[in-house]
């Protein structure tokens, strides 16, 4: 799809100089190659910045329109992590509508099945297929430098969406939530809250998400940070996998082992609670808002948040799955010649029933709840 990208950019230079009138100096020509290469510094004079602004925003919608319109479509390949939880299904979802035929994609989508050998594998035939753009959604965050200094050999450029990659800059940006920021504010709140009900002690057990995956480490690191800075008990961390069958697995090993000693269960994602619950039923324990055992999860997708307002889980921490959009703009930069934002942080909420949504602060700013509603739960889109 190159010369469609080059006329594409193009028309969008001679539009942006008619923007900027006659006697103003006309827009540097962004780099005739689509990105792996932010656009080579020009000779000519800095335009107004409105005038790039104009001329960035009609090369990006030309560019899909003409490769749309053309039968050249761009042609991406996602590495995604796996099915694991329903946050899964959604990302994958919303991948799968955004990188389609008619907004001018051609999309390869690997299910990795949260098998790190075979995610760089998918990678590594996404290079030899020769793909415009690569979207790693990577399982772990650490491994990675190789295959992307291959990517970056072979000119393609890597976008990588929802967890981090924390042992290589070989990408061009990240999207996705700050998950440390979702750890802290589980951590924050349960104080509030063990304020508000007079809890005294907190005796917390942890089922982790998969082990050396950002999403994993944020959130432990996050919530350990006001653990230690309060002295609260963490009487175990597991892996549960980020799935529904771990976290029940965990939470029925958890109820054998600290039978009566615990008043805090947390989850690092909506499958391991829902897993977690069962195995809470089956062993006679009360969990959730006004109950022995203070249940918090992270997520917040829609059957999750029907849980909060059914009085299971005392609060849960989101994280958005809906990233693709935001890997589509950058997509589109890239493609017009210009230089996205290395790292878009998708903002998060957090969900409780009123009486728990009290007032916290994380690293000094305050925080807000949604109070969960059925219209909430309704309105959730996954
Ligand atoms: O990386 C995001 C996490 O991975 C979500 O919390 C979880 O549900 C998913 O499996």
């Amino acid at each position: 799809m190159k010369k469609k990208v080059l006329s594409a950019i193009l028309s969008a230079v001679m539009v942006a100089s008619l923007v900027a009138g006659c006697g103003e100096a006309a827009a540097p020509a962004p780099a005739a190659e689509p990105a792996a290469e932010p656009a080579a510094e020009a000779e000519a004079p800095e335009p107004a910045a409105d005038v790039e602004e104009a001329a960035e925003e009609v090369a990006e919608s030309e560019v899909a329109e003409e490769a749309a319109a053309s039968g050249e479509l761009i042609t991406v390949g996602f590495a995604q992590v796996g099915h694991e939880s329903d946050w899964r299904t959604a990302s994958t979802k919303s991948a799968q509508d955004v990188f389609s035929e008619a907004n001018g994609y051609e999309l390869s989508f690997v299910d990795c099945d949260n098998d790190s050998a075979a995610q760089l594998e998918a990678v590594r035939a996404f290079i030899e297929q020769g793909v415009d753009y690569i979207i790693i959604d990577p399982i772990v965050s650490t491994g990675w430098d190789t295959v992307l200094t291959e990517c970056d050999d072979a000119g393609i450029p890597v976008i990588v969406i929802d967890r981090t990659i924390d042992d290589s800059d070989k990408y061009v940006a990240w999207v996705g939530s700050d998950f440390e920021k979702e750890g802290k504010a589980a951590g924050e709140w349960l104080k509030a809250y063990a304020e508000k009900k007079g809890i005294k002690e907190i005796n917390a057990l942890i089922i982790q998400g998969t082990t050396g995956a950002s999403a994993q480490i944020g959130r432990t690191n996050g919530f350990k940070a006001i653990a230690d800075r309060e002295g609260w008990n963490i009487l175990d961390m597991q892996t549960g996998d980020f799935t529904e069958e771990g976290g029940q697995q965990v939470m029925e090993s958890y109820c054998k082992s600290y039978e009566g000693k615990f008043n805090v269960v947390v989850c690092e994602n909506d499958n391991e609670a829902f897993g977690a619950m069962t195995a809470m039923d089956n062993a006679g324990v009360k969990y959730g808002p006004g109950n022995d055992v203070v249940l918090i999860s992270y997520d917040a997708c829609k059957a999750a948040l029907q849980n909060v307002l059914d009085g299971k889980i005392s609060a849960d921490f989101q994280c958005n799955p809906m990233g693709a959009p935001d890997v589509d703009n950058v997509i589109k930069t890239l493609a017009s010649g210009g230089k996205p934002e290395a790292s878009i942080i998708i903002p998060d909420n957090w969900y409780a029933l009123e009486d728990a949504a009290v007032d916290f602060s994380v690293d000094g700013e305050p925080q807000t709840f949604t109070v969960v509603t059925a219209d909430v739960v309704s309105s959730q889109l996954y």
